[in-house]
């Protein structure tokens, strides 16, 4: 793809998309900004409830079957305001509308950013550079389709004739989080003929323990990489062909292994038929690519019609995110809201809590997607950041994460926004248990805002020494996200949501939230590494600490042999 100097005239000036950032502190306003959270930390949630009646009612949003409710958040409609006009100022709606056209916005990679297209409807189309590439996603998708109904139906056979029972997903980052996190939220929702499995990790162990209950016979393995050259995947990958080999000999490759890939021939080259590659393209980040062939696990698992489905509550927030005046665009205000805390209110985290076990994994899905798009240090034409960059995201499912480190949250010093998400139906038949799980989800966002004061404990007769021990302040903010149900729909709005979310943080503080050049230097220095842990190499140039790992390590490596 070229690269193109984006001119677009933009509120009786120019955007110019590659190159002009407008810093977020320089508009008018940010010092307004400033002097409310000055007010804003004089106050407290149970002020803020108290002096407008109103607020639940005002500060609750629907969106793609949500209702998202900020009210227990450090807000009020003056600072809501500010910050949509700060959104405006900033020219927000042009930058959103220049992702979903394609434009290249991803300017460090001279990149589109087209993963709304991967959810687009079938019959639109978006002409990139003379190729229309929904017309190339949705051949994808069907090519995925028809691969997905014969294994699923089993009409593909491994070499030996037997149909296949387990599928293992070789992929890390964004080629394993997403497909992950779908496999365990959806799962339960669709009949599932296979096992799906996961390897990500280039610690064998990893790969040991995930095979050691297979039979290679019955297994089939995706080997999935946007580059195929990711070093965890090709070391997984070479490991499950030695191990498919060694049972079922070189023949029985093209039975069992399938690639998803941007690179035909790294993956031919590998040794997968070219006819069992699913194409990904330059314009799906990896953190955004679960509805791409990247998910094609996803739809082993949970079949095309699920998958399908999955996608479209990724359109439905799409389509609100498009299309809802600001003042009520959830995706909006929520990356405002993250903004406001982190620049103007000093948090430093995202905490998110869902209160629905199959979404175990979504804290870890959003610490690639969050961290990895807004951990940046210079704005698009590469200044310094005036401002703090994205959230450090940590969560874990309710209640379990209220049993470990909820303490802190209700009486440690630090102010950690949360986000709570709950479905009002169950995922089991076990009701009372969704009652208890539904009734911690509210319990946690009444006590975190409110807490318990002192005259409350005074009068309830507990002892005067232990009064402080027990208060709990309250004041600590929380969003309360609730859906109907868990089923590949809503889970694919969740997803979009928090994708949309992101952007919106990323467009205000200037950031290419769509490359990630700090994870490169790493894996440099560890292909430099292993050479010299290997003896390939002399040890070089490291800082003494450094240095002496790699002695020990290739000392006691010494030991391995004997
Ligand atoms: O190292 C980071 C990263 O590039 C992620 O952005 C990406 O999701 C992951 O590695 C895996 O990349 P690939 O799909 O090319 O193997």
């Amino acid at each position: 793809m070229g690269v193109a100097l984006e001119l677009r005239e933009y509120q009786g000036g120019y955007l110019v998309m590659n190159e002009i950032v407008v810093d977020p502190t320089a508009t008018l306003m940010w010092p307004s900004l400033l002097q409310s959270a000055q007010r804003i930390k004089a106050t407290t949630l149970t002020q803020l409830f108290a002096e407008n009646p109103d607020r639940v009612a005002s500060l609750t949003f629907e969106a793609a079957g949500y209702s998202v409710d900020f009210s227990k958040n450090l807000i009020d409609d003056t600072v809501v305001t500010q910050l949509l006009a700060l959104a405006r100022e900033l020219g927000i709606e042009a930058l959103r509308d220049a992702m979903f056209a394609g434009e290249i916005i991803n300017t460090s990679e001279r990149r589109r950013v087209l993963h709304t297209a991967l959810r687009a409807p079938r019959e639109s189309s978006l002409m990139i550079e003379g190729v229309d590439v929904v017309a190339e996603i949705q051949a994808v998708l069907d090519q995925m389709g028809r691969f997905v109904d014969q294994v699923r139906s089993g009409f593909w056979r491994g070499a030996t004739g037997k149909v296949i029972t387990d599928v293992v997903n070789i992929g890390i980052g964004g080629s394993h989080l997403g497909p992950l996190l779908a496999g365990e939220a959806l799962r339960r929702r669709v009949s599932a003929p296979l096992t799906v499995h996961f390897i990500a990790n280039i610690d064998g162990a990893d790969f040991d323990t995930e095979t050691a209950s297979l039979n290679p016979e019955t297994t089939l393995f995706v080997v999935s990489s946007k580059s195929f050259t990711t070093a965890e995947t090709m070391m997984n990958a070479s490991l499950a062909k030695a191990w498919i080999i060694h049972a079922l000999g070189d023949e029985a490759v093209a039975k069992h292994f399938v690639a998803v890939s941007g690179d035909r021939r790294a993956v031919a080259s590998f040794g997968i038929d070219p006819d069992n590659t699913f194409a990904m393209w330059d314009f799906v980040g990896g953190r955004y690519s679960l509805g791409s062939a990247i998910g094609l696990s996803t739809m082993l698992l949970i079949g095309r019609d699920a998958f399908i489905e999955m996608l479209a509550g990724f359109r439905d927030i799409d389509e609100h995110f498009t299309t809802a005046p600001l003042e009520k665009n959830v995706p909006v205000l929520f990356g405002l809201l993250r903004i406001w805390y982190s620049c103007f209110l000093g948090a430093q985290s995202l905490g998110v809590m869902p209160y629905a076990a199959d979404l175990r994994s979504l804290p870890g899905y959003l610490q690639q997607l969050v961290m990895e798009s807004n951990g940046k240090r210079v704005t698009r034409d590469g200044k310094p950041l005036a401002t703090p960059s994205g959230p450090i995201v940590w969560g874990a499912p309710g209640t379990d994460g209220q049993h470990s480190f909820f303490q802190l949250l209700h009486q440690g010093t630090h102010l950690a926004p949360m986000d709570l998400v709950g479905y009002l139906h169950p995922l089991s038949s076990h009701r009372e248990s969704h009652d208890q799980l539904m009734a911690n989800l509210f319990a946690q966002s009444q006590a975190l805002a409110f807490g318990r004061s002192a005259e409350q404990l005074i009068a309830e007769g507990t002892p005067s020494w232990l009064v402080p021990h027990r208060t709990v302040p309250g004041n600590h903010p929380s969003t309360l996200i609730l859906g109907e149900r868990l089923n590949p729909r809503a889970f694919g709005a969740l997803i979009g949501l928090y994708e949309h979310d992101v952007f919106v943080q990323g467009a205000i503080l200037g950031i290419d939230s769509f490359d990630q050049w700090g994870v490169e230097l790493g894996k440099d220095l560890a292909a430099v590494i292993t050479d010299e842990v290997q003896g390939v190499k002399a040890i070089g140039d490291h800082d003494p600490s450094t240095g002496r790992a790699i002695e020990r390590y290739r000392a006691a490596r010494r030991d391995w042999a004997t």
